[in-house]
């Protein structure tokens, strides 16, 4: 009798630490609760972390999610946590993994945090606090930069993969910004062509249309990962009727790349360049 409601006070314990409870009940954004070691496995392999990879960990605890990206992935990486228990052990668990010399814990305030040389950002907060961080995650890391998120969503803005290995893992890449017109002229095999193209973009999501020789036409299988955008023309006009397979890199006002046109033994590889004309997503 008295192990079974020890044992039931016990599992109110842990359920307890596991809500995301009022805010009042703790003394940061987030309680302290640890990401077990197979989430965190799955997180960073969620996130394809490489030894190139700089790792950020938003609240990082004892410090396991940056400790693992350093020690299994070869990455390089920070924690960032205000709870100063956290942080010494935190060091105290970096240097038995021996990797005290490739990574850093800091006392700071996450939302205040500079983020910006990150290339993976991993988080175990709170639904309100990601939405809260949102904005500076779309504003002040680099385009094609992997955040992953231990069991809460970005609302609106989709994830671009999601894995339910024990919890859920969201992952998101960054997305460039390409709301706007843009411009191109081609030099095509059967002559010159000017495109005015116009992209309409929601995080990730893009649609948009193609102005040229007085007609209007879609974008077909229009994509956005990062900086990397890629869209199909069926210009079926005069000489041409083709598609034509656009692929390229954003880089703030110039988009460069390759269209592919034909297909087997009369494929052709084209270079291509546009410019922006005018507007930049505000999101
Ligand atoms: C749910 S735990 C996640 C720990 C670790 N990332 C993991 O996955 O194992 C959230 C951590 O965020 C820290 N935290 C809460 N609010 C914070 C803030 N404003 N700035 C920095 N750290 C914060 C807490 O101290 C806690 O250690």
């Amino acid at each position: 009798m008295i192990a079974a409601a020890l044992r039931r006070a016990l599992i109110g314990l842990v359920c307890i630490a596991a809500l995301p409870v009022a805010r009042a009940q703790f003394s940061y954004d987030v309680p302290y609760v640890p990401t077990p070691l197979v989430v965190v496995e799955e997180m960073l392999r969620l996130a394809e972390v490489t030894r190139d990879d700089f790792v950020i960990d938003l609240g990082s605890g004892d410090g396991r999610v940056v400790i693992a990206a350093v020690s299994k992935f070869g990455a390089r990486g920070i924690g960032v946590d205000l709870d100063p228990e956290r942080i010494l052990e935190s060091d105290y668990n970096a240097s038995v993994a021996g990797v005290s010399d490739r990574v850093a814990f800091h006392r700071q305030d996450l939302f205040k945090f500079e983020i910006s040389r990150a290339s993976v950002i991993t988080m175990y907060l709170l639904p309100s606090v990601n939405i809260k961080l949102r904005p500076r995650l779309l504003s002040e890391l680099k385009p094609g930069t992997r955040i992953v998120s231990h069991d809460f969503d970005m609302e609106d803005w989709k994830p671009d993969a999601r894995s339910t290995v024990r919890k859920n893992v969201f992952l998101w890449i960054v997305p460039a910004k390409v709301e706007g017109r843009w411009h191109a002229d081609l030099a095509l095999p059967n002559g010159a062509r000017s495109y005015d193209i116009e992209i309409k973009q929601k995080f990730q999501e893009i649609d948009g249309l193609v102005r040229y020789d007085k007609k209007v036409a879609g974008l077909w299988n229009a994509s956005l990962r990062g900086d990397r955008v890629q869209f199909t023309i069926v210009d079926d006009g005069g000489a041409l009727d083709t598609n034509l397979y656009f692929d390229g890199r954003v880089s703030d006002d110039v988009i460069e790349g390759v269209i592919l046109r034909g297909i087997g033994a009369d494929r052709q590889k084209i270079s291509w360049r546009a410019t922006r004309v005018a507007g930049v997503a505000a999101q």
